[in-house]
């Protein structure tokens, strides 16, 4: 197989990065895809540093050893925790959201929120990527401890939801930001919720958007290209195949094919 022919690996904790790969079959059509959702150690978000560079480690061996030609990083959790300290360690070329997102963000506006997972939100990794790019832009960032949970369990349009989804966002709607980063890849499978908490002109920046023009651009900068039909995506989850299938049919508008795979042996 050329290189070019090979899939590009994704992964997310679980059905976040879903939305990842919704850009890619949109902007990459004839890319083929290895999606990994590591269900069984979700949610990413409140867990240490340390525990998400050995995932991150881990999921990347595996990747590599499915022959893949790229990995994007469909969690931002692992892109603000771990992409730093996995530098140089892998041949494969990686991509992560933050950058090509606050890059996004600094060019619409002045005034930005990021809403996050605590993990995230700590690391301050939204803020510094925005600061290095326009210093006289204003970040502030919200934890969301909840969201994760709520989504993978499909209670999108729950007014418990709704509610939890009303206090995260005060704080920034005090602050009258202009600008609103969904900064975890979840985020976006709330975006019916949220556009009703938030008034007509503030801009949304989806991620997902932002790393896949990246991603399209270094693969074009590698010649690395695919151009004909691409294989069906490849489902990976290292927690029950059956669990991740019900929870992806609705945004996917199929019943995927799902593999579990064990990591442990790495
Ligand atoms: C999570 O598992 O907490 C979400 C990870 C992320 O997209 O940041």
């Amino acid at each position: 197989m050329t290189i070019n022919h090979r899939p590009i690996g994704v992964f997310d904790s679980g059905v976040g990065g879903l939305t990842v790969l919704s850009e890619l079959y949109r902007q990459l059509p004839q890319e083929s895809i290895i999606y990994f959702g590591d269900t069984a150690r979700l949610p990413y978000g409140t867990r240490s540093p340390e525990e998400i560079i050995q995932f991150v480690r881990e999921i990347i061996t595996w990747m590599e050893n499915q022959q893949v030609k790229m990995v994007v990083m469909a969690c931002n959790t692992s892109n603000a925790l771990a992409l730093e300290a996995i530098n140089g360690e892998f041949s494969v070329p990686i991509l992560g959201l933050i950058l090509p997102a606050a890059r996004a963000a600094v060019s619409v506006g002045k005034r930005i929120g990021v809403i996050a997972t605590p993990a995230t939100a700590a690391s301050q990794a939204y803020r510094q990527a925005m600061i290095e790019v326009d210093p006289t832009v204003q970040v502030w960032q919200v934890g969301c401890p909840e969201f994760v949970p709520l989504i993978e369990q499909n209670r999108i349009n729950d007014p418990y939801t709704y509610e939890v989804a009303r206090s995260y966002l005060q704080p920034l709607l005090q602050q009258k930001i202009d600008t609103l980063v969904y900064g975890c890849t979840h985020y976006p499978l709330l975006d019916s919720v949220i556009r009703q908490l938030l008034p007509k002109t503030v801009q949304i920046i989806n991620p997902a958007v932002h790393v896949v023009q990246s991603t399209a651009q270094e693969l074009d900068l590698l010649g690395l290209r695919h151009t004909c039909a691409p294989k069906p995506t490849y489902f990976c989850v290292s927690g029950l195949a059956q669990q991740f299938r019900s929870r992806s049919v609705c945004w996917l508008g199929h019943t995927p094919q799902v593999e579990q795979v064990d990591l442990s042996y790495l």
